[in-house]
This record gives structure tokens, C-alpha cells and sequence, in this order.
């Protein structure tokens, strides 16, 4: 005797409405779960219809992970003089990387550029601070634009567009950054996750000269 029409052996309604609720709560936790690694869609990175990347507005809200100065690399910063680069990142990249050595999608890292000032009478010889803004130097980790990405923000603008593929940026970064083609031995808090999860290279693959 086929089952079909047969109230006994087709599951009641509420057992087909208990059984999409739990599919529903298993897919949102699953959903919840991808998306929790990654930085919330306020911090993701955000692009013009051109394919210019936004200045993130609340960078300066972000972990901060580095300070250096004179690093620039001539052909390629904005003016070619020593500047200080403070490198920021969203709290939530720098917690995943805390937890596996490596970036999450979406990973925004903002290197703001600013001037270099010394020779204050007020000041001992040899001191140097901060001035001005320069400009802005960000990689960014998209999958849905082909993962790593660089961009350049002038002062003042709101947008930047993006380094060709051949830019000398890629190769340096992947040759010498010492996990997920970022630098990351000049970033001291995160040298030892990077080490933890074996993600990071061998120190002695610095970057080749300064940048
Ligand atoms: C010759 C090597 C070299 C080249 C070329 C280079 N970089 Fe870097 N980059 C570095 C080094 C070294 C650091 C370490 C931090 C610093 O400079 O303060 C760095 C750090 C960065 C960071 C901070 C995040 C990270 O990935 O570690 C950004 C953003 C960045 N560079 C952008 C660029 C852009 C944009 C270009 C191309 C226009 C570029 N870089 C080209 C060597 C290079």
C-alpha cells in the first residue's frame, strides 16, 4: 500500500514547522559563525562605483599596531622624504589574527603618512615627531575583489584608487612580509602569533633595504 495521502505515515505540520525552525537556527548560527570572524560591515572595507577604496572614517578608532619613520621607499611614497608611518588595523583583524596567525577577509590595514619634524630649540638635538598629514597607504584582504589589494589616499580626499598588479608593492610584500604579505616582523605584538600558528617566515627574508 503506497503511504502518499496517508495521514500516519506523512509527518503533521507541527513536526514540518519544528523541523524548519531548527533549519533556520542551524543555518543562522552557521551564517552568524562565518561572518563573526571577520570586521562588521562598519569597519569593512567600502568602495566607490569606480573601484576607489573610501578612507575609512573611524580608523583612528582601530588597534593600533605599528610607528616607524623613514621606512618610505623612495620610488614609491607619495613625496619621497622621511616620513612616519602609523599603521592601524580593525580591533576585530587583529583579534582573528591574535587566534590563527593569518587575516581575515576584509582586513583593512591603514598606514597614515605624516611629516617628520626635529630641530626644536625646545627639544634635544636628535628629536624627531610628528607633523602634518601626507597620505594614506592601505592593503587590503578582499575576496570578492581577488583578496590583497593596495591602495593610495591623498591628504584631504575621501577615496583612493588602487596599485596595478604589477605595482612593485605586490612583489616586495610577498618576498619579504613575513606572514599573509604583510610586515608583520615590524609589528612586535603580533610576531608571536604569527610564530604560535606557523605562519610566520623566516626572519632572515627581510625586506632588502629600507622602505
Ligand atoms: C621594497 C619593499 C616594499 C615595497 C615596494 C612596498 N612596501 Fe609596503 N611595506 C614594506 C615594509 C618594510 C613595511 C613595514 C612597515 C613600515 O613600512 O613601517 C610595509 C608596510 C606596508 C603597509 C602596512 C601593512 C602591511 O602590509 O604590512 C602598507 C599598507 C603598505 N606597506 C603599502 C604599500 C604600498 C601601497 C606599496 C606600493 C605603492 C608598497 N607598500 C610597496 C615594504 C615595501
Amino acid at each position: 500500500m503506497s503511504g502518499l495521502g496517508d495521514p500516519r505515515v506523512l509527518p503533521d505540520t507541527k513536526t514540518i514547522m519544528r523541523q524548519r525552525t531548527k533549519t533556520i537556527l542551524l543555518l543562522a548560527t552557521a551564517v552568524l559563525g562565518a561572518t563573526y570572524a571577520q570586521p562588521p560591515a562598519k569597519d569593512a572595507p567600502q568602495y566607490t562605483k569606480d573601484g576607489e577604496l573610501l578612507l575609512p572614517r573611524d580608523y583612528r578608532n582601530w588597534s593600533f599596531l605599528s610607528s616607524s619613520v623613514s621606512m618610505s621607499y623612495p620610488e614609491e611614497g607619495p613625496g619621497g622624504h622621511a616620513m612616519f608611518g602609523n599603521l592601524f588595523v580593525q580591533p576585530t583583524a587583529r583579534e582573528q589574527f591574535e587566534k590563527t596567525g593569518t587575516w581575515p577577509d576584509k582586513t583593512v590595514l591603514l598606514m597614515e603618512l605624516r611629516g617628520v619634524g626635529g630641530n626644536d630649540p625646545f627639544l634635544n638635538k636628535d628629536a624627531q615627531f610628528q607633523t602634518d598629514l601626507h597620505g594614506y597607504e592601505v592593503h587590503v584582504k578582499d575576496s570578492a575583489r581577488g583578496d590583497w589589494a593596495f591602495y593610495g589616499i591623498r591628504s584631504g580626499a575621501t577615496s583612493g584608487k588602487a596599485f596595478e598588479k604589477t605595482a612593485k608593492c605586490f612583489s616586495c610584500h610577498e618576498t619579504h612580509g613575513a606572514a599573509d604579505t604583510t610586515f608583520v616582523q615590524y609589528y612586535p605584538t603580533l610576531i608571536g602569533a604569527a610564530k604560535q600558528y606557523g605562519t610566520y617566515k623566516d626572519p632572515s627574508r627581510k625586506a632588502s633595504g629600507a622602505r
